[in-house]
């Protein structure tokens, strides 16, 4: 076993590309995930079978905990039960949501490490 494999970097998930979770294992699915940042996403049965979750992927990979018997194209994901396998950008709005903000380099006062974006789509 390499150190590449015992280390794996933990995912980040972004919304519309504003990083908003690191997935470190805390939360059992990517929707938990999604939930505890207060993303507004719709569910219902929470486990791969109405489809009410489907997300569209705009970058990255999951893999599945249980398997999906939802229709999906190859673009999108069930939250509820997958997790992220790489890190991922999602088609989901940040409105309301805290998001890790760019690092600043040119300020003498260090940057804050989250954002509230209030008013972001
Ligand atoms: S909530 Fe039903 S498939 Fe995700």
């Amino acid at each position: 076993m390499t150190y590449k494999t015992f280390f794996k970097k933990a995912p980040i998930v972004s919304l519309k590309g504003q990083p908003v979770i690191l997935f470190d294992g805390k939360h059992s699915s990517l929707l938990e995930a999604l939930e505890s940042k207060k993303v507004n996403i719709f569910s219902e049965c929470r486990n791969g079978f109405c489809g009410a979750c489907k997300t569209t992927v705009i970058s990255g990979d999951v893999s599945y905990i249980t398997t999906p018997l939802a229709e999906l194209k190859a673009n999108e994901c069930l939250p509820c039960c997958c997790v992220p396998e790489t890190d991922l950008n999602l088609k989901l709005s940040c409105k309301g949501v805290e998001v890790v903000a760019k690092r600043q380099y040119n300020t003498h006062q260090p940057a804050p490490l989250l954002t509230k974006l209030a008013h972001e789509s």
